[in-house]
């Protein structure tokens, strides 16, 4: 597996792999690499020639310093499991090829309206401006045929969907079934936070999710039912929305048909999030 961190080498090696014909699968990550991760690895190298993957902690993304700071590194790690699962090419870029202005204001930003203004946009100002960033950066410079993000975060991947569509990327953008472990909670890099009691209570997250995917229902019963899943293991709720999941205008009661349930919670102080379909039953 080649390592790089720097762009210029990072933009001429996936430009020699587009010129011999090889398609390139792009993953990007901010490390602290798990199965949800490594799955995507995988699905990445059926279906193209080369896998690149990025390690970049994004600054941009995150509203609160503190979370920044405690966000986990595990570098060694990381390198080691995107080897054994076919990246063929790990970027590290360096805080100062990504953002050279920062801890400055950098001059350019993507803005998706309307999606990134509620549910996680609502909760972290400016988070998925930061996302939406570092994403057009991530596929400028690597110019994938391929981008792969986990449905865990389902709200960024129609962020995503919408700039790419909205700015002509050229790559085509799969999205990947949520990995889970087996008791149900959703994989995530801040797992690793959770003391064994928290994360005993952090599976009414999951336990939320799939209660409302069973029965056809209407939004704010749905919703209801979630809220009291959250509550049961005393969670502090930062949201329980049904929403269209395309728009994710909030669903009403008269709405039929599918829907995306989707909560996030903090847990001791760990901030977690899960998702999953729903279907409304609309009231006359
Ligand atoms: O999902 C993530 O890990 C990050 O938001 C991403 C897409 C790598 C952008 O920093």
């Amino acid at each position: 597996m080649r390592l790089i961190s720097g762009v210029e080498e990072w933009r001429s090696f996936a430009d020699a792999q587009r010129r011999t014909n090889r398609r390139v699968g792009l993953v990007p990550t901010m490390g602290a690499l798990h199965a949800g991760h490594t799955s995507l690895f995988e699905v990445a190298k059926k279906h193209g020639d080369v896998v690149i993957a990025t390690r970049f902690v994004n600054p941009r993304q995150f509203d609160d310093p503190g979370d920044l700071d405690r966000y986990p590194r595990t570098p060694e790690v990381d390198r080691a499991l995107a080897e054994a699962h076919g990246v063929d090419c790990l970027v590290e870029p360096t805080l100062a090829a990504m953002w050279p202005a920062y801890p400055g204001p950098t001059p350019t930003t993507v803005t998706v309206r309307g999606l990134s203004d509620v549910l996680e946009g609502a909760a972290r100002p400016g988070h998925f401006d930061g996302v939406a960033s570092v994403v057009a950066k991530l596929l400028t410079v690597t110019g994938p045929c391929r981008v792969y993000f986990g449905e865990k975060d389902f709200q960024q991947l129609a962020v995503i969907r919408q700039m790419v569509s909205d700015l002509s990327f050229a790559v085509e953008v799969v999205g990947c079934a949520m990995v889970r472990d087996a008791d149900g909670l959703a994989l995530s890099s801040r797992n690793v936070q959770l003391s064994d009691v928290a994360r005993r209570r952090a599976l009414a997250l999951s336990r939320a999710v799939a209660a409302v995917a069973e029965a056809p229902a209407s939004a704010s019963e749905h919703r209801r039912r979630l809220r009291a899943t959250l509550k049961s293991a005393d969670l502090d709720v930062v949201y329980a929305e049904v929403v269209n999941p395309v728009t994710f205008v909030s669903s009403v009661d008269t709405d039929s048909g599918d829907a995306r349930a989707l909560v996030a919670a903090k847990v001791d102080g760990v901030r977690l999030i899960d998702n999953g379909p729903v279907v409304l039953k609309g009231e006359p």
